[in-house]
C-alpha cells in the first residue's frame, strides 16, 4: 500500500503544477505579446507609492515615476488614511475633510486633548479650530496639496470659515452631559467612544447591553447612562441629567 501514496499524490500534483505554470506563464507572456506590458506612469505622490508597492510584488511591471512625484511626502500611510476616510462603505458619516484619527492620534500620537481641549475643562469636549490645524499644516510642503482634504482645509483658512463637521455623538437639548466629571472620574475616552486611535473615519460605536430589567440599552440612550451610574454609585437623580 505504502508506495502507492506518493504516486497518487504525483498523479494529482503534476497536472496541477503544469496547469499553474501554464496559466501563470500565459498571463505573463500575453501582455508582452500585445506590444509589451503597458507602462504605468505615476501622476501623483500617492500613485507613486502604490506603483512602487505593486512593483515589489510583480518585478516585471513597467513603472515610471516622474521626479516631481518621486518624493517621500505625503507618506503612503497618509495616502491610505485619506482614501479610507472618504470611503462611504465604512461606518460613520463622510466628513467635509478626509481627516483620519488613526493617522493623527494613532500613528503620530497627537494627544486627544491637544485637539479636544475642553474635555477636562468644560462641559463640552469641543472640536479644534482651523487655526489649530494650520499650526501644523501651514508648514507642510506644497506636495500635500494633492490631497483634496488639505486643499479644503486651506480654502477654509483663506476665507476664515469654520469647518462644518458632521456631529456624531449628540444628546437632546434637555440632557446635560459633563465630560469633565467623567474624565476626572478616571474614565478613558475608549470606554465611551471606542478605539478612536484605529479609526480613519469616526462612527458611533454600538454598545448594546442588557440591564437589570432585561431592557436593551444602546449608547447615548438614558439606559446606557443610568446603567453605568448604577454600577459606579453615581447619581440617579433625574435633575442631575435633566434641567
Ligand atoms: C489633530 C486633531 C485631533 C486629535 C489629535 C484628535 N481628534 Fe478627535 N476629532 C478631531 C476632528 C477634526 C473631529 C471632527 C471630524 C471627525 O469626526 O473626524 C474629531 C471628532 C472626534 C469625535 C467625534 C465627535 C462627534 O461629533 O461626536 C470623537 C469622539 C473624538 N474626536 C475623539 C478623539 C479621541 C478619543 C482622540 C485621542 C485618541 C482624538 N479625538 C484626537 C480632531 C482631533
Ligand atoms: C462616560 C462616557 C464618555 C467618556 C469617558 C468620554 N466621552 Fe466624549 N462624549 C460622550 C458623550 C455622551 C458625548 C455627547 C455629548 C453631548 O451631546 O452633549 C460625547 C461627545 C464628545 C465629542 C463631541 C464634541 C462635544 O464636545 O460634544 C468629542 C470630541 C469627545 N466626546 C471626545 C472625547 C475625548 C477626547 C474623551 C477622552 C478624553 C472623551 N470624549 C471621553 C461620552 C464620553
Ligand atoms: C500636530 C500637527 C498636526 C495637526 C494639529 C493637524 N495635523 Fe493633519 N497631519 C499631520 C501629519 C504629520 C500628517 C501626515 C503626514 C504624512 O504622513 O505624510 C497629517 C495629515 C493630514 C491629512 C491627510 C490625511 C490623513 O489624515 O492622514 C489631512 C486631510 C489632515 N492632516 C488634515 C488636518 C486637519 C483638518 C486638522 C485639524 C483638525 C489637522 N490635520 C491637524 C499633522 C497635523
Ligand atoms: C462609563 C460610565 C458612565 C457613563 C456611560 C455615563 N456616566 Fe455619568 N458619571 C459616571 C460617574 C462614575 C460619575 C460620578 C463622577 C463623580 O462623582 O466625580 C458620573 C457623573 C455624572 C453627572 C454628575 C456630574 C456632577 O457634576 O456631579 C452627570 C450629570 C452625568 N454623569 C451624566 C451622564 C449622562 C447624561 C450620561 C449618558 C449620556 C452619562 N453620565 C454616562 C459614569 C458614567
Ligand atoms: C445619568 C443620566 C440620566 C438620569 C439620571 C436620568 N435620565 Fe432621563 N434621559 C437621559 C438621556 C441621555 C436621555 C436621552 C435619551 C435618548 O435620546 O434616547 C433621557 C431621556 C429622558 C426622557 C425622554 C424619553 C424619550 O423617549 O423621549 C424622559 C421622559 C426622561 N429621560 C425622564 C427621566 C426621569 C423621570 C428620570 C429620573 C427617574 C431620569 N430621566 C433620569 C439621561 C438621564
Amino acid at each position: 500500500m505504502r508506495p502507492l501514496f506518493p504516486k497518487r499524490h504525483h498523479a494529482i500534483l503534476v497536472p496541477l503544477l503544469a496547469i499553474a505554470l501554464w496559466v501563470g506563464w500565459g498571463f505573463g507572456s500575453h501582455s508582452v505579446r500585445a506590444g509589451g506590458p503597458a507602462l504605468r506612469v505615476a501622476t501623483s505622490v500617492c500613485e507613486a507609492h502604490e506603483l512602487r508597492a505593486l512593483k515589489t510584488e510583480d518585478p516585471d511591471l513597467a513603472v515610471e515615476i516622474p521626479p516631481e512625484f518621486d518624493i517621500p511626502w505625503p507618506t503612503r500611510e497618509a495616502c491610505l488614511s485619506h482614501s479610507a476616510a472618504e470611503d462611504p462603505a465604512t461606518p460613520g458619516p463622510v466628513q467635509p475633510i478626509q481627516f483620519s484619527h488613526k493617522h493623527h492620534a494613532g500613528l503620530y500620537e497627537i494627544d486627544c486633548q491637544y485637539c479636544h481641549s475642553g474635555v477636562d475643562r468644560s462641559p463640552v469636549a469641543g472640536l479644534p479650530s482651523v487655526e489649530l490645524c494650520m499650526g501644523c499644516h501651514a508648514q507642510f510642503p506644497s506636495s500635500y496639496d494633492e490631497f483634496e482634504g488639505i486643499r479644503t482645509l486651506k480654502q477654509h483658512w483663506e476665507r476664515r470659515e469654520p469647518i462644518e463637521w458632521i456631529q456624531i455623538h449628540r444628546l437632546p437639548e434637555y440632557v446635560q452631559f459633563p465630560h469633565l466629571a467623567h474624565v476626572l472620574a478616571g474614565f478613558d475616552c475608549v470606554q465611551c467612544h471606542g478605539v478612536v486611535k484605529e479609526m480613519d473615519k469616526i462612527y458611533l460605536v454600538p454598545d448594546t447591553q442588557w440591564w437589570p430589567w432585561q431592557l436593551p440599552t444602546k449608547k447615548l440612550e438614558m439606559g446606557w447612562c443610568v446603567d453605568c451610574h448604577r454600577k459606579n454609585d453615581a447619581t440617579q437623580d433625574c435633575y442631575a441629567c435633566h434641567y
